[in-house]
């Protein structure tokens, strides 16, 4: 024995060496993920207009089989969302007459998986229609005091370019901002038929959701053609249907 370790001695070191090496490259992937995926969702929760933070928190572990219509439905979501992951574009819509079904719940489990995920790296935005009208309303109260009149409609453009440019748009309870009269249905504000007029043309190749309480035809009414027939799937299973699913609440 010289001291000169063997070549067997030598060998051994370096793959143990080699080892660690290899974990802690792994291991800063890990954290990279896991960094990204806060980026990515802290993004989401800035470009998003909402009532609720929360909404951007779901995910499809908590969704409750409650019917075979739901499970299915959360089945197709699911699917979905692993579409958008893989760039497919097209547009879905979650419909039910009633409240209650679950329509929102999926649409956000469905952003929030496709936001989280480093590796598919796309812009989501949940906008709340209620929110855009807040946004008007507020821009003509301040039009007409005159009073912080370029903030707000600041606001207002800013989201219109957002929902125009991310990977995927969320527009929940499209039309409700519209009132509803007399059991008719009454036309949107003008201002917000423009402003979804232009993010629809915008999103021609990008895929958009929408859940609505109302039919195609009757959004149709509320808003222009040309805006319903650019955000409504062309395709009859991008159409999840709610309204054979029991209202969660009464449960
Ligand atoms: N299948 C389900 N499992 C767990 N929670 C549900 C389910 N369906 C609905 N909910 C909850 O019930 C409430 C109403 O659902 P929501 O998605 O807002 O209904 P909709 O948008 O159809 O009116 C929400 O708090 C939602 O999280
Ligand atoms: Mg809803």
């Amino acid at each position: 024995m010289d001291g000169t370790p063997t070549w067997e001695a030598r060998r051994e070191r370096h793959k143990v060496k080699r080892d660690v090496a290899t974990r802690h490259l792994k291991q800063d992937q890990y954290w990279t993920q896991i960094y990204l995926a806060k980026k990515q969702q802290k993004q989401t929760k800035r470009l998003s207009l909402i009532n609720n933070p929360n909404v951007l928190l779901h995910t499809f572990t908590e969704v409750v089989p409650v019917s075979k219509e739901m499970a299915d439905l959360k089945k197709r979501a699911e699917q979905v969302a692993a579409a958008y992951k893989n760039n497919n574009n097209k547009n879905l819509v979650l419909y039910s007459k009633q409240s209650g079904n679950g329509k929102t719940l999926l649409a956000s489990c469905i952003l929030a998986e496709v936001g989280k995920s480093p590796a598919s790296a796309k812009t989501c935005m949940f906008v709340s229609t209620t929110q855009i009208k807040n946004l008007v309303n507020k821009k003509f109260d301040n039009t007409a005091r005159q009073d912080d009149l370029y903030g707000v409609g600041d606001e207002l453009d800013e989201f219109e370019r957002n929902a125009g440019k991310v990977d995927l748009l969320v527009l929940d309870d499209l039309g409700t901002e519209s009132s509803l009269k007399n059991g008719g249905v009454s036309s949107a504000n003008q201002t917000i038929s423009e402003k979804l007029f232009n993010i629809a043309e915008k999103r021609e190749f990008k895929p958009t959701i929408i859940t609505t309480n109302y039919t195609g035809d009757e959004l149709k009414k509320i808003y222009n053609n040309k805006i319903i027939d650019r955000l409504m799937p062309t395709n009859a299973a991008q159409v999840l249907n709610f309204e054979d699913v029991p209202s969660y609440r009464k449960n």
